[in-house]
């Protein structure tokens, strides 16, 4: 593991990191997903608890704009209303091709022919469709630690600049999507990352530059899963979930124009 690594993450959770390391080393806790489907799918728990956080009710669009391999979109799917749509995007042709696979083998008829899969740039949605969507999951590219203390090259390769990188494209995957999403409708903006200059801080700059608000989440929301609060959302950590997560997620809702 890089020294660069191990010292930037001790220097944010202190006497935790040791115990979270261990945690992000050892095996992600799965579950498995029935409900609604053809066949089951396994996923994150902390994924599960998640996707459950974007309020649906009278959602008739509904938005995944990040959405391969797709195992939120199946659980937006399944919790969407009967006339509901989703629009599951993807914007690596690989991994939509996965998307397309993971929707066809999983939905059954009847909520398969409402989901449309595409293929754009999440970061320029707002440009084509504005005030057009009642709940939008930007579930965001990030720096997944889990994924890189899995192999030397992961944390070798790393560098804080990386986050810093990864935060421009994060807030302006985020804003796009406020401009997509209808006044009085739900942005969750979801990371696999620890790292608060992707998640938090990310979070605090969009009701500084788009007419939105931050809905603050009870850890209770998540369940089985356990949270922790922070400033502008919830954090589920391996080391204290029983090797869920990571995962972050905040709630924003699109503020209404006065008068
Ligand atoms: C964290 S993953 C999404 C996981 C997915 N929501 C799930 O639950 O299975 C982020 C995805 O966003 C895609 N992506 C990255 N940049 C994008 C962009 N600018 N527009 C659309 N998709 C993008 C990546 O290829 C990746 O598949």
């Amino acid at each position: 593991m890089s020294d660069r690594f191990e010292v930037y993450y001790s220097e944010l959770f202190g006497s935790r990191w040791p115990s979270l390391l261990e945690a992000l080393k050892s095996d992600p806790q799965h579950r498995t997903i029935e409900r609604g489907l053809t066949k089951p799918y396994h996923l994150d728990a902390a994924s599960i608890a998640v996707a459950g956080l974007l309020p649906l009710d009278h959602a008739e669009r509904v938005l995944d704009v990040c959405a391969a391999p797709g195992g939120k979109a199946l659980l937006l799917a399944t919790r969407m209303g009967g006339a509901a749509r989703l629009t599951a995007n993807e914007r690596s042709s690989s991994r939509r091709a996965r998307l397309h696979r993971v929707v066809a083998d999983h939905l059954p008829d009847s909520v398969h022919r409402r989901v449309f899969v595409t293929g754009h740039d999440a970061r320029r949605w707002g440009l084509y469709e504005r005030d057009a969507y009642d709940a939008i999951l930007a579930d965001v590219p990030c720096s997944s630690e889990r994924h890189l203390v899995l192999s030397a090259a992961g944390t070798a390769g790393w560098n804080p600049r990386r986050s810093k990188r990864l935060a421009i494209d994060q807030f302006a995957i985020l804003a796009s999507v406020i401009d997509a999403c209808r006044p009085g409708g739900y942005v969750l903006y979801a990371t696999c990352t620890l790292n608060p200059i992707e998640n938090d801080a990310v979070v605090a700059l969009a009701p500084i530059r788009r007419p939105v608000e931050v809905v603050p989440i009870e850890p209770a929301a998540l369940g089985f899963t356990k949270a922790e609060r922070t400033e502008q959302g919830i954090a589920v950590r391996p080391d204290i979930s029983d090797g869920a997560g990571p995962m972050f997620a905040a709630l924003l809702r699109k503020r209404r124009p006065i008068g």
